[in-house]
């Protein structure tokens, strides 16, 4: 049976994406799982993997992106306990999951509550663990503290803001103007980054216990200015940088290092999904089954902007890097 896939043959633009069609569906070996693809989220990740930018990527093209997936099990090889066909699971794939049909190893698969949308289920995946890590296992927020989000009407900072709602905490999230009524829906205050100095507002405000920062550079710094006594910095990404904006990677890497040792009463710690995955793999199948309990329970509502087909994956990206998605795209695989 032929399928279709998303690839790259090059790093690049969007127009390096092109949708192909494979003759015949991959074989799972031993301890192997075949997964019929449902939902991949389109995340501003998956740019930066097909710019070839992504900090330690090493596979190199031709590839499919596609950090994270949900879908049906379709068939499995010989050795695999717990999973049988029919059954809805989720993994974080890094690369891989723009594709109807794909290989995953029976370990890294989590199993989905039935009852959930495949789209809603995706996107907890990688922005929501994301979320949920940085405030429970690396700032240990407590409720009624505040925080400031970066990018608060992105896929992480909706993920933020609604997590940080059920924690009850203050927050504070920067986004452009497009943005405002998401944010404030989601029950932040909202700041124009475009118009407004955060730093100033901070102060104002008492300033925060934390900060989750992606934009790097003089922005990390900015946020470490903008934090209490005993208050923590959570960098998480580079996005300036991958905007071609300037700044160095390991130049905010070894500026971050320094401002944590430094004894100045607030302390600054990268977060990184797979890092964190790797060092604590059961850590990453609590946290994400955690969410889809919430999410069976109507406490989360992801905000999806757009579904799209793996055939706009293109134009998804093109979406992404223009700033112009409010929350997050999810492109549905394998719908009739
Ligand atoms: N470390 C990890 O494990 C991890 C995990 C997941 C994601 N990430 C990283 O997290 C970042 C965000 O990912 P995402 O999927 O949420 O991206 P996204 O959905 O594309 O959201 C990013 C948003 O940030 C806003 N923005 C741009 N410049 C800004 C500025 N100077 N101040 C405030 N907001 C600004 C833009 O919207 P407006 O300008 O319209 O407000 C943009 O849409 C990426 O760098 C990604 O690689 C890291």
């Amino acid at each position: 049976m032929s399928y279709k896939k998303v690839i790259l043959n090059k790093f690049g633009s969007p127009d390096v994406l092109q949708v192909v069609e494979e003759k015949t569906l991959p074989e799972p070996a031993a301890g192997e799982v075949r997964v019929k693809v449902l939902a991949a989220s389109a995340t501003f990740t998956d740019t930066m993997v097909r710019k070839g930018i992504y900090f330690g990527f090493k596979e190199t093209p031709p590839l499919s992106p596609g950090y994270d997936m949900v879908g049906m099990v379709d068939k499995v090889g010989a050795n695999v306990d717990g999973f049988e066909p029919g059954q809805m699971v989720a993994d974080l794939t890094v690369w891989g999951a723009y594709s109807e049909y794909m290989l995953r190893s029976a370990d890294s698969l989590v199993p989905v509550p039935a009852t959930v949308a495949p789209a809603d289920a995706v996107s907890l995946v990688l922005s929501y663990v994301s979320a949920y890590q940085m405030l429970h296992r690396v700032a240990k927020v407590k409720p009624g503290q505040s925080i400031l989000v970066h990018g608060a009407g992105g896929a992480v900072g909706t993920a933020l803001l609604e997590l940080g709602k059920l924690l009850d905490l203050k927050i504070f999230g920067t986004a452009s103007a497009s943005k405002r009524e998401l944010v404030e829906g989601l029950g932040a205050v909202h700041i124009d980054y475009a118009k407004e100095d955060f730093v100033a507002r901070m102060q104002d405000e008492g300033k925060v216990n934390a900060a989750f920062d992606f934009i790097s550079g003089e922005n990390y710094k900015r946020s470490f200015q903008s934090l209490k006594k005993g208050g923590i910095l959570v960098p998480y990404g580079f996005y300036n940088n991958a905007m071609g904006k300037g700044g160095s990677v390991p130049v905010d890497y070894m500026k971050v290092a320094l401002w944590n040792i430094l004894p100045n009463g607030r302390k600054a710690f990268f977060y990184s999904i797979g890092d964190l995955r790797k060092k604590n793999p059961d850590w990453f199948k609590e946290d994400l089954a955690a969410l889809f309990d919430l999410l069976k329970e109507g406490k989360l509502k992801p905000a999806i902007e757009r579904r799209m087909k793996l055939e706009d994956a293109r134009e998804a990206h093109e979406l992404i890097e223009q700033a112009a998605v409010k929350g997050r795209i999810v492109l549905t695989v394998n719908e009739k």
